[in-house]
């Protein structure tokens, strides 16, 4: 049988993100399940803020191309996504919206974001652990671009506190959290990998 492939990302690219270092725990947490697992930082697709003009004259960028090649090659993607004034930060959305606007012939619209299975989480060092966001993102990724979310999902308040020196989360709620939202994305990408 073929071990699912996930892709992992945080929409921060801050040194020293929380939400990098949750992408990192769920990367192990997930490799450790046998999938095979890409971590990347969206540090290395940068992307202009999207504009129809830009657009219209030079097309989509290459970058933009570049990861939605990566994830079509994905049975399940998991997103670490801070919160910003209640919200997902620009460069998530920024890439999102990207991505949305390529189709291949034949593809539906949004291609990148159908056919394999989603999963979010978030931290934040404050008490509410990037929650506002998640709701956010799951609300884009399921209306706006038409992809399957699991319900499960992995909140990381006082993230300051939260990961040991490894980076991996210390033992308590999200750290159980985490290892549920593991477990149901490679059984979903499991399904999408035979
Ligand atoms: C513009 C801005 C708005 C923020 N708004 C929120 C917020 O609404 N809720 C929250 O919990 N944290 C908020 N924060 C704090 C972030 O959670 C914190 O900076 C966090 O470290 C960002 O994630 P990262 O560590 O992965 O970069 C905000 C930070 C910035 C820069």
């Amino acid at each position: 049988m073929q071990a699912p492939k996930i892709l992992v990302f945080a929409g921060s690219i801050r040194s020293g993100s929380y939400n990098a270092r949750l992408a990192g725990h769920m990367a192990k947490q997930l490799a450790l399940a046998d999938a095979e697992v890409t971590q990347i930082s969206l540090a290395d697709y940068p992307m202009p803020i999207y504009d129809g003009d830009l657009e219209k004259e030079e097309g989509v960028p290459e970058n933009a191309k570049r990861l939605k090649k990566l994830m079509t090659k994905q049975h399940g993607v998991f997103i670490a996504s801070p919160e910003y004034n209640s919200s997902i930060t620009p460069l998530l959305k920024n890439t999102i919206d990207w991505i949305s606007r390529l189709s291949d012939e034949g593809e539906p619209p949004s291609a990148a974001f159908r056919n394999r299975v989603f999963a979010v989480g978030g931290a934040s060092p404050g008490r509410f652990g990037g929650m506002r966001s998640l709701i956010t993102l799951r609300t884009i990724l399921e209306i706006g671009v038409g992809a399957l979310v699991i319900p499960d999902m992995v909140s990381v308040s006082d993230a300051k506190n939260a990961f040991d020196e490894r980076g991996d989360l210390n033992e308590g709620p999200a750290k159980r959290a985490a290892a549920a939202v593991a477990a149901r994305l490679i059984e979903e990408a499991r399904l999408r990998a035979t």
